[in-house]
């Protein structure tokens, strides 16, 4: 199925940043992009940082904690009350002996290096960081959204690429997903995981779904079409 994904510059998303933080200099805290598979660009993450300056969410999920680098970037840019749910899959259930794609072979390395080295870059942080981080050990697949109903203002689905475990991530963020939030993909247009662009796509043909040139990212901003769209047009 073809989609209808509507590819942006990255200026986009810097420009509604701009126009809503004025009299100072924009910033953030940025970590070295580690060399880990699958992990941030510095671009990428700025993205989300753009996000977390329009939307300035409390509460942040994250599908896929992996080391927890991107829980670090979120916890030590998101306000000081703010808190970052991260979800990754218990030890009991990564068992898969074969694969069936590369896509496939990936995840399953992605999961018992996680299972094995257990948010690294979590443990690592200074207390106040680590405080405003609420680690979830269980399959995605199973959890349950019910105590983050519409909560969350940032949700970033970056945790298992096959097109099951991405629909159902995808439904999920959506209950969790509060007023003016933002649902963003990772590896949209990987050349491993495929099954994320063949979803995205196919879904745009009834959402509205933006991807960011020069990225992996795709979102989903409800309500904030036309305001991206205005902003999409010039600066073509
Ligand atoms: C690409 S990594 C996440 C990278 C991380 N978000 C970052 O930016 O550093 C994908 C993670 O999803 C986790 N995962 C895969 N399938 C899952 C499932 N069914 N439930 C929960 N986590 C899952 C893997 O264990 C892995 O740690």
């Amino acid at each position: 199925m073809s989609g209808k994904v509507i590819k942006i510059k990255p200026k986009v998303l810097i420009k509604m940043v701009e126009e809503r933080v004025t009299g100072e200099n924009i910033a953030g805290e940025f970590l070295m992009p580690p060399s880990y598979i699958g992990s941030l660009t510095l671009l990428e993450s700025a993205m989300l940082l753009a996000f977390i300056k329009v939307i300035r969410p409390i509460k942040v999920f994250e599908f896929g904690t992996f080391m927890g680098h991107t829980s670090v970037f979120l916890a030590r840019n998101i306000d000081e009350n703010g808190v970052v749910y991260t979800l990754d899959i218990p030890c009991e259930d990564v068992d898969r002996k074969s694969f069936d794609s590369k896509a496939e072979e990936v995840d399953h390395m992605l999961r018992l290096q996680s299972v094995e080295e257990q948010a690294k870059c979590i443990e690592k942080e200074r207390d106040e960081i680590k405080a405003k981080i609420v680690r979830l050990l269980c399959n995605s697949l199973t959890f349950s959204t019910s105590e983050l109903t519409k909560q969350c203002g940032l949700i970033f689905v970056d945790g298992g690429h096959e097109t099951e475990i991405i629909k159902s991530d995808t439904q999920k963020a959506l209950e969790m997903l509060s007023e003016g939030g933002v649902l963003v993909w990772h590896d949209y247009n990987s050349d491993v995981f495929t099954d994320v662009t063949e979803f995205v796509d196919a879904y745009s043909v009834e959402h509205s779904i933006f991807h960011i040139a020069h990225t992996n990212m795709a979102f989903m901003w409800p309500g904030m079409e036309p305001e991206l769209l205005a902003l999409h047009d010039v600066n073509q």
